[in-house]
């Protein structure tokens, strides 16, 4: 009879480890590829960047299984919100209506939002250039945020970063108005000589990792972000895609 006993309690046991461990499912972490030096395909075709590599060493540290989920940005706080991903990294600026539906890491980048003009443009220099101009940007990204209250003469919203530059090459806007990063390295690379980024970096807009609301992962993922700042991993990836250190 003991013995029996014995036998279902180490049955139940062993069928609760295993049960549990399937449990632990893979997480799966929402990003837009398409955002460059953040995240994107190279060359290659792998996906990598900045957000990748840094989601990855803290994958690591926090020993944590996870697959890449790639969607429109505009898609990324719904899924949050819905629960059908677990976190998201595409350099999300933190704001605070997006603070009352996600929940943000602490924050991992510094950026910026900047005009981008073709390269033969003489006559914009500044936000208020844009007055008689038609500009393009990111569909509900924070950019679309601030063009509200800056005259235009129209504002059209894609939703890849790509065809913004592909719309202003082929004269559909005659600015780009986006987040500093993705414009600087397109100036500086695919779009050398055809493109220029002009007047002043508007506004504050530090990035952070977004959790759906309670998450349990987020004070981990801050507590393994800490770690890397500290230990000099963080600037070593900094330096690695930004070629300067961390502010
Ligand atoms: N930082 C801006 C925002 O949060 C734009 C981010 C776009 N990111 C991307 N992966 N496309 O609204």
């Amino acid at each position: 009879m003991f013995k029996c006993l014995k036998t279902i309690v180490f049955t139940v046991l062993v069928l609760a480890f295993a049960f549990g461990s399937v449990q632990a499912k893979e997480l799966i972490v929402g990003v837009d590829a398409n955002f460059r030096p953040f995240e994107f395909k190279n060359e290659k075709g792998e996906f990598t960047g900045f957000d990748v590599q840094l989601f990855d060493a803290i994958a690591e540290d926090l020993g944590l299984d996870y697959k890449w989920q790639t969607m429109d940005f505009n898609g990324i706080i719904p899924a949050l919100q819905s629960k059908s991903i677990d976190a998201a990294i595409a350099g999300i600026t933190i704001k605070s209506a997006r603070e009352e539906v996600v929940d943000f890491s602490h924050p991992y980048y510094d950026s910026g939002l900047v005009i981008l003009v073709r390269a033969d443009n003489e006559d914009i220099k500044s936000i208020e250039d844009l007055h008689d101009k038609v500009v393009v940007t990111k569909t509900a990204t924070t950019s679309v945020d601030f063009l509200k209250a800056v005259p235009t003469k129209d504002v059209k919203l894609l939703p890849n970063t790509d065809n913004l530059f592909m719309e202003l090459l082929t004269g559909g806007a005659d600015a780009v108005f986006f987040d500093s990063p993705p414009l600087m390295y397109y100036a500086q690379n695919q779009g050398q000589g055809k493109v220029k980024v002009v007047g002043p970096l508007y506004q504050g807009q530090p990035y952070g990792i977004a959790f759906p609301q309670g998450s349990e992962l987020r004070e981990k993922v801050n507590i393994a972000l800490l770690k890397m700042m500290e230990d000099g991993r963080y600037a070593e990836l900094y330096r690695k895609w930004f070629g300067s250190d961390p502010k």
